[in-house]
């Protein structure tokens, strides 16, 4: 009797190994085993562009207003019983408000990947998986994400490393991030234009705004210089005005945007700049071309 159940187990294990390898041969033919089809390096590019100005994948790196991601692949495993680790970091981009770890302030807007497809938004996905953790490639390959709400306009595909010149150049170097935004959610625009839209200026244009910013000026980002009939002074970008008063937008002494109310009765004078705030960039072509390559990036995706 022992006998015949311990063969029996054994027919059952066999039968089972064999439904495993056959199970592993045609994944295999589906979804190769290895992490060819996902990109890290596109991954982080996606990233750096999309997300890196409210996260931070390194562990030391400075605190931003979103959490550090330096963890994520694991963090991401046990974070909802019922969401594997990709599944998790899905939901994070795409419903941000679906979960919603405890203490943490700020929100996270929605669609920032509504401009990027499928494939992009897997190898984000990949790295990020792979930051702390280790990504799972099938689980990754299974997850069913929408093609782009914003279809992606058709362009030349730059190589990887000059639209991460153009982002760092952007980012780090060269400060453009202190006024401009790269996204499009209400007040980006602040002191300066959100560039989400930069790749539909024209190349000169762009060039132009770098080398020659008061040039010209675009509409509603004039700068006001006020000096009060106390002496002191305060320039930003005119929000509103009436017969009675001005609304202006500038940095604080935190480097914050406030905005502030003046009455006119308590000016001296107020004047419209003839120059922009932007400072006049000198760059190499190959530089000039690298942000423009950027701002293509951010609209179409590779
Ligand atoms: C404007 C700022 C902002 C941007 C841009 C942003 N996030 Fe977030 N993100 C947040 C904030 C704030 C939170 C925490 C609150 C929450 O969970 O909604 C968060 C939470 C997350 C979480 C959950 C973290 C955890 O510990 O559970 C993930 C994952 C995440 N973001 C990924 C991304 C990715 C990927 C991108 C780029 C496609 C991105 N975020 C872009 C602000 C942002
Ligand atoms: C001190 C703030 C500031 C910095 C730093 C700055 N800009 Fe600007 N930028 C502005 C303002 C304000 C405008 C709108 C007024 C104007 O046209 O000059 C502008 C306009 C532009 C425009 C034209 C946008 C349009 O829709 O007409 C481009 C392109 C641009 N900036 C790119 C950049 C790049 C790239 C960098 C970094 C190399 C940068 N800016 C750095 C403030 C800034």
């Amino acid at each position: 009797m022992l006998r015949q159940l311990f063969s029996l187990a054994l027919k059952l294990l066999g039968g089972a190994a064999l439904a495993v390898m056959i199970m592993l041969l045609v994944s295999a033919q589906y979804f190769p085993l290895s992490s060819q089809s996902f990109d890290t390096q596109i991954g982080q590019a996606v990233f750096n562009a999309k997300c890196s100005s409210c996260h931070v994948a390194e562990p030391d790196g400075e605190n931003k207003m979103g959490p550090n991601l330096s963890k994520i692949g694991f963090e991401a495993q046990t974070r909802k019983p019922e969401l594997n680790a990709a599944e998790f970091i899905l939901e994070s981009i795409f419903d941000p408000d679906a979960y919603r770890e405890p203490g943490v302030e700020g929100h996270m807007p929605k669609g920032t990947l509504d401009d990027v497809s499928p494939k992009n938004v897997k190898d984000l996905i990949y790295y990020l998986a792979s930051r702390g953790g280790k990504a799972n490639y099938s689980d990754i390959a299974a997850l069913k994400i929408n093609a782009p709400k914003i279809s992606s306009v058709q362009q030349k595909i730059e190589p990887i490393p000059i639209i991460q010149r153009g982002w760092e150049l952007f980012h780090k170097e060269l400060g453009c991030e202190a006024c401009h935004s790269v996204f499009h959610n209400p007040g980006d625009d602040f002191l300066a234009p959100s560039l989400i839209s930069a790749h539909q200026l024209p190349r000169e244009y762009i060039i132009e705004s770098l080398r020659d910013p008061s040039k010209t000026i675009s509409p509603g980002y004039q700068q006001i210089y006020v000096k009060y009939k106390t002496g002191d002074t305060l320039a930003g970008r005119l929000i509103k005005q009436n017969e009675d008063s001005l609304e202006l937008l500038h940095f604080d002494k935190f480097g914050h945007h406030t905005r502030s109310h003046i009455e006119k009765s308590e000016l001296h004078t107020w004047n419209i700049a003839e120059h922009s705030i932007m400072p006049p960039y000198k760059l190499s072509p190959a530089d000039e071309y690298a942000l423009i390559a950027f701002f293509k990036f951010l609209q179409a995706g590779i």
